[in-house]
């Protein structure tokens, strides 16, 4: 997927949809910012989180949001524009130029799932926590899509060709592994279920629909009549009641410990 003018529109929409304003709400809750603190956003996208981190730091404190994406940096610094403590970097998620312990607390919302090389992202966050500095990373097992469809060998199709959409599709199954490995201590994680039985965009299954119907047209033998047909019936679920939608999104916790690497 391409994180292009676009993509960056539709995303920024998207972002301020119910179910999204309660993800930002977890975890930043799993992050605890307090004021006065140094924060990183890794992958910031359009810049809700940093605009938010920043009520929470407050004047004594800064946010610096990391993204690859020209696109998203340009809303997120317009998102931005009237904070003098609210930082943009264009860089990689896997090398970070920024200086090594100069943040209290990191964060990285469902961006390495899209990052091929996750030891060397997640390396990189550590370099950049002070020693018991807090990492909050979150992602999606997408293959805990839980879809309704009158014809689900469709709705299944549809599904396996959006997996391409992403580099890690089942990415929390290994997080717990690979965080250690890159020297985080308390790692934790929490499941949460975002479930919608309305096709409309407040809920996540309901926004994620034009964003698949796009993806998967022209792919794996799927024509846009096909996909156009699969978003209709979902639309039509939603019409007649029938609509239902559920996938668990995971909050992992770390942090940098005080002695050792
Ligand atoms: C699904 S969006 C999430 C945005 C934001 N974290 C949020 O939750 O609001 C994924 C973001 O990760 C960024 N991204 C993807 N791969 C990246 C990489 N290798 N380095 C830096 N940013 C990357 C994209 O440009 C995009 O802004």
């Amino acid at each position: 997927m391409v994180f292009d003018e676009g993509l960056a529109g539709r995303l920024d929409a998207m972002y301020q949809t119910r179910d999204m304003v309660r993800r930002r709400r977890l975890a930043r809750a799993a992050l605890g910012a307090a004021p006065g603190e140094h924060v990183l956003d890794v992958g910031c996208g359009p810049g809700f989180y940093v605009a938010e981190l920043l009520e929470e730091v407050g004047a004594g404190g800064r946010v610096v949001g990391a993204d690859a994406s020209p696109a998203m940096l340009a809303l997120a610094s317009r998102r931005c524009a009237d904070r003098a403590s609210a930082g943009f970097l264009a860089a990689d998620a896997t090398s970070l130029p920024v200086a090594d312990a100069g943040f209290d607390a990191a964060l990285c919302v469902q961006v390495l799932e899209y990052v091929p090389d996750v030891a060397a992202t997640l390396a990189g966050m550590h370099r950049v926590l002070r020693p018991g500095g807090r990492l909050v990373v979150w992602d999606i097992d997408w293959s805990t899509v839980s879809w309704q469809s009158r014809d689900p060998a469709r709705m299944e199709r549809v599904l396996r060709t959006w997996d391409a959409h992403l580099t890690h599709p089942s990415l929390p199954r290994t997080l717990s592994s690979r965080l250690r490995s890159a020297g985080f201590t308390d790692v934790g994680v929490a499941g949460h279920a975002f479930v919608s039985t309305g096709a409309d965009p407040e809920g996540f299954g309901g926004s994620l629909i034009p964003l698949i119907e796009r993806f998967v047209a022209g792919r794996d033998g799927i024509s846009a009549d096909d996909a156009r047909a699969w978003a209709q019936e979902q639309r039509q679920l939603g019409a007649d009641g029938e609509f239902f939608f559920c996938c668990v999104q995971f909050c992992f916790t770390g942090a940098r410990p005080f002695h050792g690497h």
